[in-house]
């Protein structure tokens, strides 16, 4: 139950880390039409980050994942794997989660939602989680619970009558991909829900919503989470810092308003 600080030092390259994460979206965003196939995204994602960035995408290889970014598609919640056969359709719903590993040795991980042409259905599960992540980074700054944080995603979710997914949750992160504490988005027992957070703590928030039920699986590629109902599913994510008042977006891309954290 020992929640890592940065220092300084450390901060600064978590900063770089981020920025860089942000930056491989901002490439990326353009490429996301009906017709692309994921694996091309991938493709595009991973000579980004390796030749322009010089830095490392953390997914491949990581216990095995066999490629550089995840693409998660309408009923999948998280850890899609990117294919050259798995081209996007109108009306499709789409996450992109990438995590880049800098040359410095430290993280930024993000993920945002695509939506392909029109859906009315997907388009709301993407705004609602997007906003469960959003209320949820308005309630980081020191001395305030992890289980606050979940508290606040599932009343937002189930307000619109959708669920928290409970088999995957955000994390601390910095030269680990994957540090203590463990963030759940819903409100259940993890070992740190009590811990308060503290300036200088790294972490994500990356909530995923369904549709349907929060039950998931895995499919039998041994990464690909779909949801059991095959109801659809939508996730955001950011790589946050606790500063001494309040939070800083390590991972905010260039077009996005964040000014509700300032209000
Ligand atoms: N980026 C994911 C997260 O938010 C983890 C992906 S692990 C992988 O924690 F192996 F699937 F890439
Ligand atoms: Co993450
Ligand atoms: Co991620």
């Amino acid at each position: 139950m020992n929640i890592p600080r940065k220092t300084p030092d450390e901060i600064e390259k978590m900063r770089e880390a981020g920025r860089q994460a942000a930056a491989v979206f901002d490439m990326i965003t353009p490429h996301v039409v009906a017709g692309v196939s994921t694996g091309e995204l991938d493709r595009l994602c991973h000579d980004f980050i390796v030749k322009e960035l010089g830095s490392t995408p953390a997914p491949l290889n990581y216990h095995g994942f066999p490629k550089s970014i995840c693409t998660s598609l309408n009923h999948v919640v998280c850890h899609g794997i990117p294919d050259f056969d798995k081209k996007l359709k109108h009306g499709d719903i789409m996450n992109i989660d990438i995590t880049v590993k800098t040359a410095d040795g430290y993280h930024g991980d993000s993920s945002v939602m695509f939506v392909i042409g029109e859906t009315i259905q997907g388009e709301r599960l993407c705004r609602v989680t997007q906003e469960c992540l959003y209320k949820a980074m308005a309630e980081v700054r020191p001395g305030v619970r992890l289980s606050t944080i979940a508290r606040v995603i599932q009343a937002h979710a189930e307000g619109f009558g959708y669920s928290v997914v409970r088999d995957f949750c955000g994390h601390g992160i910095g030269a680990g991909f994957h540090e203590e504490p463990q963030v759940l988005h819903y409100d259940g027992y993890a070992p740190e829900a009590d811990a308060e957070l503290a300036p200088g703590m790294c972490l994500t928030i990356e909530p995923m919503l369904n549709a349907g039920g929060y039950r998931t699986k895995v499919l039998r590629d041994g990464w690909t989470a779909v949801t059991k109902d095959k109801s659809l599913s939508a996730q955001w994510e950011h790589t946050l810092l606790v500063t001494d008042t309040g939070v800083e977006v390590l991972t905010a891309r260039a077009d996005e308003d964040l000014s509700f954290l300032s209000a």
